[in-house]
């Protein structure tokens, strides 16, 4: 039906006859001619009808055409006048004098605009989604899914290049603890039983290195069921990876090739080696395990230089084992008291029962910081001329999201560049547990396949938390990428990391029995990793949002708007499944 796209047509096809197929994005009716810009997803290009080419009947067909409607034309491809030419399109120079055009699939009105003036707003989100297929027409976003695309494949080819084989595990399965809720889906030929959809590929891939397949990859995608939050979506895709015989550094090795290659897809060039970070250091210097790092302001720990003169409250904080810690902002000495108050305000959010400040002019400290750090104490901190100190007293629990908050906010004003467009890092050395801060009870920090470092194993029953494990994530320009670890090999070891985890005997057995029935069957040493598809698509695609680079994405409250799921079924479909609906009242 075609000869070319849309976008497709520029100054070497002048002269040509083409057929195009596509929809219409604008048309204007000047009084006896008419101009549609037709577009695909090549892009746009003009067609002219004018009546020194275009018969009567296939101009009155163009100009009944309704915008968004598909239509094939027929043509020849002309210069466009100079004064004509449309700069923001790439087919600028040229049109199509149409000679023939007919509306194969008439569009009723759009209910959301596909083409934008310059400069107007999107409609509202939800709209959008409930119109996806409109929206989806959108130039942004097919670009977004275009680059997608591009990523996926740069990313194949780059991990099938290296000896990693493409490898698919099931979507029915098994629970695989990744820290969220599973999506379970009732089986009809077993009544009561229950396949979980995967929250990852995990154990699959473990076990594909036990059978000997020794490099393996997947586009995977997982489920999770958690309360949403802006950069996660209820289904999301991995570039899954595991492989055998390796340590830390052959792993991190593989992932940034692969992390190099797809912004090189992008046309961004960046280098490898990452550099590398301990967990404790991240926590220390930037408050978080996923450190901005084109920016400055890390926070400083400034409990030795407290004095006497310092309020009572600070005193109080360090008495209880707290620090006072906090950030020298160069130059934010000029912040407005709005700025101030905005920056306590985010740390109020935080748990912090408010934020210290004092500005550095000369040799002066002025605000309320003065009284309630003391000038002994400020004086010894020292600071530079130009300097907003911001600083908060108490536990570490507190003290860093705070200052993390605080600095984020530093980062965003007026004037303050990065030092560097992409900076990449590994996180190491993460804990193995931590505590669950709602309930207190020890949780992994990972997942429960994550080996801990050799020499930390005999402190697994005296100090677990003091347990370092060898897991790692990949932080880009503040963003989690990723995350992965050296497994655990050795079933005892495996069941008494269970175990730690408060599983009993039985529940080990019956939930994770084929993993170590696996291990036991001749495991050789491996690790993985598994980078967020959709985060690196949203980043490198300039998206605010992961639902810009997913075709039909969930809301935040994990629905589908435009198909409309999830939905309720009919009683004899559950029935069919030996489900009945305790309702809550
Ligand atoms: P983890 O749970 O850290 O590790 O997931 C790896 C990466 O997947 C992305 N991600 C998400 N993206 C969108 N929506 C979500 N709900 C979501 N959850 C996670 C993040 C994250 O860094 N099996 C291990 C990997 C391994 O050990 O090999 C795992 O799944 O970018």
């Amino acid at each position: 039906m075609r000869t070319h796209r849309c976008g497709e047509l520029g100054r070497e096809q002048v002269g040509e006859a083409v057929r195009l197929g596509g929809w219409v994005h604008r048309r204007r009716d000047l009084g006896g001619l008419v101009f549609i810009d037709l577009r695909d997803r090549a892009g746009i290009v003009q067609l002219s009808c004018d009546p020194r080419w275009t018969s009567p009947d296939v101009m009155a067909r163009a100009s009944a055409a309704g915008t968004e409607s598909v239509v094939l034309v027929k043509g020849t491809v002309g210069l466009r006048p100079e004064v004509a030419r449309d700069t923001t399109l790439a087919t600028r120079d040229v049109e199509v004098h149409v000679t023939d055009l007919r509306v194969v699939g008439p569009a009723v009105t759009p209910a959301i605009p596909v083409a934008r003036k310059e400069g107007e707003e999107l409609p509202a989100e939800e709209l959008r989604l409930k119109n996806r297929v409109l929206d989806l027409r959108r130039p942004e976003l097919q670009a977004s899914l275009l680059l997608r695309h591009r990523l996926a494949q740069r990313a194949r080819r780059t991990l099938s290049d290296l000896g990693f084989l493409e490898i698919e595990t099931p979507i029915l399965t098994k629970p695989t603890p990744e820290g969220a809720r599973d999506y379970l889906v009732p089986s009809r030929v077993h009544e009561g039983e229950f396949y979980a959809l995967p929250q990852s590929p995990q154990i699959y891939k473990q076990l594909l290195m036990v059978a000997g397949y020794d490099r393996y990859f997947q586009i995977a995608r997982c489920f999770r069921d958690e309360d949403l939050r802006a950069d996660r979506q209820p289904e999301f895709t991995q570039i899954d990876i595991e492989a055998s015989f390796v340590a830390q550094e052959d792993v991190q090795g593989f992932v940034e090739q692969v992390l190099v290659a797809m912004w090189d897809e992008a046309g961004e060039s960046v280098a490898a080696p990452f550099r590398h970070l301990s967990y404790r250091d991240a926590m220390e210097r930037w408050g978080i395990d996923k450190p901005d790092l084109r920016f400055g302001f890390e926070i400083q720990d400034f409990t030795p230089f407290v004095q006497p003169d310092a309020a009572p409250f600070v005193h109080e904080a360090l008495a209880k084992g707290g620090r006072l810690r906090g950030i020298l902002a160069p130059g934010a000495a000029s912040a407005s008291r709005k700025e101030i108050d905005g920056l306590t305000a985010a740390a109020k959010e935080l748990g912090a029962g408010g934020l210290i400040w004092a500005r550095r002019t000369g040799a002066a400290w002025e605000g309320q910081g003065v009284k309630a750090i003391g000038l002994d104490t400020l004086t010894r901190i020292r600071g530079a001329d130009g300097d907003l100190l911001l600083a908060v007293p108490g536990a570490d629990g507190v003290t860093s999201p705070t200052l993390h908050a605080v600095r984020t906010l530093l980062t965003r004003r007026p004037g303050v560049t990065p030092s560097a467009a992409h900076a990449f890092c590994w996180i190491v050395d993460f804990p193995l547990f931590e505590k669950d801060p709602a309930t207190g009870e020890r949780i992994f920090v990972h997942h429960p396949f994550t080996s801990p470092h050799v020499e930390d194993i005999p402190f697994l029953d005296s100090d677990p938390f003091r347990c370092r494990a060898l897991h790692y994530d990949a932080v880009y320009n503040g963003n989690e990428l990723g995350s992965g670890s050296i497994r655990i090999t050795d079933p005892a070891l495996q069941q008494k990391i269970f175990s730690l985890l408060g599983i009993g005997p039985e529940e080990i057995r019956r939930r994770f029995g084929f993993l170590l029935d696996g291990l036991a069957a001749g495991a050789p040493p491996h690790g993985g990793f598994a980078i967020g598809f959709d985060r690196v698509a949203m980043l490198l695609s300039g998206a605010s949002s992961l639902r810009d680079v997913i075709a039909f994405p969930k809301t935040t409250a994990a629905r589908a708007l435009f198909e409309g799921a999830p939905i309720p079924v009919a009683e004899r479909e559950l029935h069919a499944l030996h489900l009945q609906l305790r309702r809550e009242k």
